[in-house]
């Protein structure tokens, strides 16, 4: 291969054919862990110093030198080279550039492999952070949205069919518990990325007398790895990320379809604000919930991405492979991903125009009350079975006369049990709700405490 002029032969690549080097370089997306990079070699750079590894002066300069650079990545005048391969070769080599010789002292004790590992967890754990953030936000907006329609009254389905009436509130609240569970899973995925592989060097450990728990409590992980081997193998982390981000996307994405549903013009529920709403660009009068459509689609693509990580992980042999550098786009990909909807839908939702009007019509409008009368009868003592099958006759009957339950006479309804008094005239989706007074229930009195109380766990974990 013809010698590039002006080149920094890398200490890895040295006479590699342009089409590997194209092939293998990770450069232009790793350089997103510039800032893991250099946190993990400056705490790197002062254990050594202060274990007598290398000089103080060197670490100094060391240390002095990579502040530049991150200065100059960040005001976007850093060199990236291809030739360079990855962020670690990159760094390392304009290192050189910038304090000479010393620079050659960084790389003691240390290896690409428990380097990029640290990286990765580093990565890992602040978007763990950021995920939790971002789901407290989407859940403070359900919160809002709950508050803003407290007395809304909805059907609640079964199969897609209406089956009883329930407050919209309460409906809502059903997401906020799936969102903490989610945030629950990213806690989890944190608490086991936070974890030191540096000191682990390729594979084997180190010959330095190294301080590693300098090292780990310079960078904030609360423990180092405890077996050198796992610690540059291991991409378990990765799958988490991606199956708690995957869950907290299938989540959203149910809510994406609701969303879809309630603002057709066959349930119209809610109705998009212009800025969540986009026009078709041939029928005038479509309002598009493409962003609720995207977050769906989306969540596919983290699937993916699971799938991606676990698929190259499955038959890999210990230790380090060159396969785990694959693990990297897919983590952006899910991270951008899960973080973007999140912060989107907290947008959305406090948003969302609710019809409680044409809500609680629907709710009406059926025979969803079919339930309370069944308990109606069992409250009267006829055995649950029995009282079952005398509503479903009931009902029957009304679908036969093209009546609502609430269009039936006092006689009528005793045409099927002379248990029925005048009280089951007033039944009505109010009552239907406020009977369901159990902890958890949708009865009015138990939503409102569900409310606070859901405020009151978001500021716990605030
Ligand atoms: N770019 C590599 C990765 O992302 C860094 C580690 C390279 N190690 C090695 N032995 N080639 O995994």
């Amino acid at each position: 291969m013809p010698e590039r002029k002006g080149r920094i032969d890398s200490p890895t690549a040295r006479g590699l054919d342009e089409r590997a080097l194209k092939y293998t370089a990770s450069i232009a997306y790793d350089r997103r862990l510039y800032r893991h990079d250099l946190a993990g070699s400056i705490a790197h750079a002062r254990m050594l110093a202060k274990q007598g590894i290398i000089a103080g002066d060197d670490a100094e300069s060391i240390v002095r030198g990579l502040d530049e650079i991150r200065d100059e990545i960040e005001r976007g005048e850093f060199p990236f080279r291809e030739e360079l391969e990855d962020i670690h070769l990159n760094i390392e080599a304009r290192l050189q550039e910038k304090i000479g010789e010393g620079a050659g002292r960084l790389h003691t004790a240390r290896s690409r492999n428990d380097q990029i590992a640290t990286d990765m967890r580093l990565f890992a754990m602040e978007a763990c952070d950021d995920a939790v953030l971002g789901i407290r936000g989407m859940q403070a907006a359900l919160l809002d949205l709950a508050d803003a329609n407290q007395g809304a009254v909805m059907p609640g389905y079964t199969h897609l069919q209406r089956a009883q009436p329930v407050l919209f509130a309460h409906h809502l609240l059903a997401y906020f518990e799936m969102l903490d569970r989610d945030s629950g899973r990213f806690r989890d995925c944190r608490s086991r990325a936070d974890e030191l592989p540096l000191g682990a060097g390729a594979l084997a450990g180190s010959p330095y007398p190294l301080d590693r728990e300098f090292v780990a409590s310079e960078l904030g992980f609360s423990r180092v790895s405890r077996n050198s081997i796992d610690a540059v193998a291991d991409r378990d982390f990765v799958v988490e990320f991606h199956a708690s981000a995957a869950t907290a996307m299938m989540h959203v994405s149910r809510l994406a379809e609701e969303i879809v549903l309630w603002s057709s013009d066959e349930f119209s529920f809610v109705c998009l604000p212009d800025a969540f709403a986009t026009g078709s660009s041939i029928m005038p009068q479509k309002r598009n919930p493409d962003v609720a459509e995207l977050a769906r689609g989306r969540t596919g693509r983290v699937y993916g991405n699971l799938m991606a990580i676990l698929t190259t992980l499955k038959g890999l042999p210990l230790a380090y492979n060159r396969d785990l550098q694959e693990d990297k786009q897919p983590l952006f990909d899910t991270v951008d991903t899960v973080l973007s909807t999140l912060e989107t839908f907290a947008a959305l939702l406090p948003a969302l125009q609710v019809d409680g009007e044409r809500m609680e019509a629907a709710a009406r409008n059926s025979y969803m009350l079919a339930t309370d009368l069944a308990d109606y009868l069992v409250l009267k003592r006829t055995p649950f079975r029995q009282a079952h099958q005398i509503i479903g006759e009931l009902v029957r009957y009304a679908e036969g006369e093209g009546k609502a339950l609430s269009g039936l006479s006092l006689e009528e309804y005793r045409r099927f049990s002379p248990l029925f008094d005048d009280d089951v005239l007033t039944l009505d989706v109010h009552a239907s709700i406020a009977a369901r007074d159990v902890p958890g229930g949708t009865a009015p009195p138990r939503v409102t405490e569900a409310l606070r109380a859901a405020r009151e766990r978001l500021r716990e974990v605030a």
